[in-house]
């Protein structure tokens, strides 16, 4: 019975990915689009490229806000608090109880005890996927650039818990006003606010805990999943940042997945650093995930069987999800990231999947095969060069058996995969969401300070033209 509703779900998942595959290629991006697939396929792998200097601002020009300042609004708690804690009608594959705890970071992952550092233990969490409108609350109203001031700030932050919101529904039978409710409610609310009403909502951000998907639904009854709230014409004009983007829509910004690793200090980072980077690796990639049968373009079942096969051998590691409870965090997921050179990432129920963090947090190299699934997600937090931190292999390349995994992973140098590994290692520090109170340029202060300067640079350019008088239109 389980079964045959988890099917279900899935088929409409898949559905809706190929409407809006079929959307993105009937647009005019398509050349585009086009190009940077060729351009992404025609690179030479496992040749990577030295690092790009990075630039960063002084630290006292970053200390003083000059960015600006952040006001986060005091919502009704139904739209955050009162979400949090309801655990019996959360999705249940993927939500467990108590993940809002430490702030949204989770309770310690005492299973891991004897894979990771003992002093590491602590830093390590059951932290749901689905977390983030939980964690970017709590630290945003402990950021240095808050301010209690609206009339200050230049960043206006809504604590909906949109993605909790939605997701006690998305696998119950409920109905579009159920699933909007709280939506609904909550534009009402903040068109109340006059900072809302003087910008319409373009100095606004929002944070949502699941993919951008989960908030856009067709009007299609056969496709119908999720809410509406990002196609509602108020929300137009805010800044989301979202687990997974949607490509051409530039107010959607992509943020990484939450991991369990949350740590301390630079200095925890750093041990960290130092463990990926001289475990003894002895299988060349892993897989870890579920088949699913019922999903076109699914290759994973395709995967599992190669690794299944290559286990024999002691090549590839792995761990099916089908048996394992994987969104729980697990022993035998870290076991294996940090026991092989690379991880195989194909897309899952959508592009993107948290398991490509995990992956480079246990300084595996990630392997993908549709550039939606990283590429073109998380551009503040991920170097410009594929090929220097990653492989890319076509999935359809795969599917018609060109490519063997196995081939191309083994056809990597050791240097090669050295220097890859590497750079997935700098990498770490912002891809993590830290447990510091704000020290670190970690995940979350990168989003704060992409927000507040995308804001600044358009209020500028707002000033600029009043101030030479063009007229608009
Ligand atoms: C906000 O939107 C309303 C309705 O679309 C419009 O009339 C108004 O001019 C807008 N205000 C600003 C500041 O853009
Ligand atoms: C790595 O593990 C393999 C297999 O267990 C073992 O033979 C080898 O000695 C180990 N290497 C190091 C440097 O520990
Ligand atoms: C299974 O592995 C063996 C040995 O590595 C290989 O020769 C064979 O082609 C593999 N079969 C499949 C279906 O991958
Ligand atoms: C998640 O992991 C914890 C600890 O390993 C376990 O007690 C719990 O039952 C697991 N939950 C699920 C849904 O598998
Ligand atoms: C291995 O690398 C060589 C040289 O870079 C390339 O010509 C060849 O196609 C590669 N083989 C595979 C299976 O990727």
């Amino acid at each position: 019975m389980f079964t045959s509703k988890k099917s279900r779900t899935f088929q409409i998942i898949s559905n809706i990915f190929h409407l809006i595959h079929s959307q993105i290629t009937s647009h005019p991006r398509i050349s585009l689009f086009i190009f940077s697939l060729l351009l992404v396929q025609i690179l030479i792998f496992c040749s990577p490229s030295p690092p790009p200097p990075t630039v960063s601002l002084p630290p006292s020009l970053y200390d003083k806000c000059n960015e600006g300042k952040v006001y986060v609004y005091e919502l009704p708690t139904m739209f955050n608090s009162d979400l949090v804690g309801t655990c019996d009608d959360l999705d249940p594959w993927h939500w467990q109880c108590g993940v809002a705890t430490n702030g949204g970071y989770g309770l310690i992952a005492t299973e891991l005890a004897g894979i990771v550092p003992e002093n590491l233990l602590q830093v390590w969490h059951r932290t749901n996927q689905f977390s983030s409108e939980i964690i970017f609350h709590n630290r945003i109203l402990k950021h240095k650039c808050r301010t209690m001031e609206p009339e200050s700030a230049t960043v206006f932050y809504i604590p909906f818990y949109a993605g909790l919101a939605v997701g006690k529904y998305l696998f119950a039978d409920s109905t579009n006003e159920e699933r909007d409710f709280h939506a609904v409610k909550l534009i009402e609310w903040v068109q109340m606010q006059p900072y809302w009403r003087r910008s319409n909502g373009s100095d606004h951000v929002i944070v949502l805990g699941r993919i951008t998907w989960d908030f856009r639904r067709l009007t299609d009854p056969g496709k119908r999943w999720g809410s509406t709230f990002l196609n509602m014409p108020e929300m137009q004009t805010v800044t989301r940042l979202s687990i997974e983007r949607a490509p051409g829509d530039d107010h959607d910004v992509g943020i990484p997945y939450p991991t369990g690793f949350h740590p301390r200090s630079i200095a925890d980072i750093e041990a960290w650093q130092n463990f990926v980077r001289n475990y003894n690796r002895t299988s060349l990639f892993t897989f870890v995930g579920a088949a699913r049968d019922d999903v076109g373009d699914d290759i994973r079942g395709l995967l599992l069987r190669t690794c299944r096969n290559e286990s024999l051998s002691g090549t590839c590691r792995v761990v099916d999800c089908a048996v394992t409870p994987c969104a729980n965090g697990s022993s035998a997921i870290m076991e294996s990231l940090l026991g092989s050179e690379f991880c195989l990432q194909p897309r899952g129920d959508s592009f993107t999947r948290r398991s490509v963090f995990d992956c480079m947090i246990a300084g595996a190299v990630p392997v993908l095969f549709w550039t939606r699934t990283m590429y073109d997600q998380y551009e503040w937090y991920l170097p410009e060069e594929p090929e220097s931190y990653s492989v890319f292999i076509d999935h359809d390349d795969v599917s018609a058996g060109k490519k063997s995994i196995k081939e191309v992973l083994e056809n990597c140098s050791k240097e090669d995969v050295k220097k890859m590994r590497e750079r997935v290692i700098e990498i770490i520090p912002k891809i993590v969401y830290s447990d510091d109170n704000g020290g670190m340029k970690d995940a979350f202060e990168i989003a704060v300070d992409g927000v507040m300067r995308r804001f600044k640079a358009e209020s500028d350019q707002r000033r600029q033209e009043s101030e030479v008088n063009v007229p608009v239109n």
